[in-house]
């Protein structure tokens, strides 16, 4: 099969067919995803707390984002590989071009930034630069001090109308995808339908245009599973077999259902 790019993902936008992100980090689990037909690999900061034992994503650092995005470049040539710039490596636009060079260079196609409206600028020169963006908006990790807990972000009507708002500042911007997280089903619905780039729900339910999943939460590795998670390998036999499940059941618009969404 074909290499996946952007022009795949926002056909897909375009035709109405769903696909499937995974945040994971290593070679093996790349190599396993792609076999499994997943589109989009995510090198998630996540790894600070899935992989390397911290309660939070603040401490992860580009050397440990580099040494896990080239991990899973040696793993899969065909999926997009999409890298997380860390906490405060992109405060500055001047820092932001800085570091998604390196991110670029360890073998991503695409870097990923978590915020709205002051992202802007950011998006716009990284793109000009020949560098795609995914943004990240409703519950944004790096913020978790701001936000005093990870919680559902979006619930009342002031929050909600400041992502729409958001997600179209960076559409116009040249933001090339965006990850929603923990936001109200109908809200994610909104800002899908009011956007050109694809977005990636993940607690968002089911109307966008992909999910992501983190690999931990999938083989059921994560001590409290996020309500908006799934165990996929408890029905499948091994571990591809899981990974196939997850993606047959986000295309077959089975997955996410009522009880990983948030009303
Ligand atoms: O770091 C990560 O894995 C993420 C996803 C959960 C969207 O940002
Ligand atoms: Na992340």
């Amino acid at each position: 099969s074909q290499p996946i790019t952007i022009n795949t993902l926002r056909k897909m936008k375009a035709e109405g067919d769903k696909f499937v992100t995974v945040a994971l980090y290593d070679a093996p689990m790349a190599a396993m995803a792609r076999k499994s037909g997943v589109e989009v690999l995510l090198v998630g900061d996540s790894l600070g707390m899935t992989v390397l034992g911290y309660d939070s994503t603040i401490p992860v650092t580009m050397e440990q984002m580099i040494y896990h995005v080239e991990a899973v470049k040696r793993g899969n040539n065909k999926s997009l590989i999409m890298g997380d710039m860390p906490f405060m490596t992109y405060a500055t636009a001047e820092q932001a071009m800085v570091n998604a060079t390196r991110i670029m260079q360890a073998g991503a196609h695409m870097v990923k930034i978590e915020g709205g409206a002051w992202l802007a600028d950011t998006v716009r020169m990284l793109g000009e630069c020949g560098i795609p963006v995914c943004a990240h908006l409703g519950l944004t990790p790096q913020s978790v001090n701001k936000f005093g807990g990870f919680r559902v972000q979006g619930r009342d009507q002031a929050q909600a109308e400041q992502i729409l708002e958001d997600a179209k500042l960076l559409d116009r911007a040249g933001a090339d995808l965006l990850v929603l997280e923990c936001v109200p089903n109908a809200l994610a619905a909104k800002v899908t339908a009011a956007v050109s780039m694809p977005t990636i729900g993940i607690g968002a339910g089911r109307d966008t245009n992909a999910q992501v999943l983190v690999i931990n939460d999938i083989l059921g590795l994560t001590p409290q599973p996020p309500k908006f998670s799934k165990n996929f390998l408890v029905e499948a036999e091994d571990i591809p077999g899981a990974l196939r499940k997850y993606v047959a059941d986000v295309k077959a618009g089975m997955f996410p259902d009522e009880s990983h969404t948030f009303g």
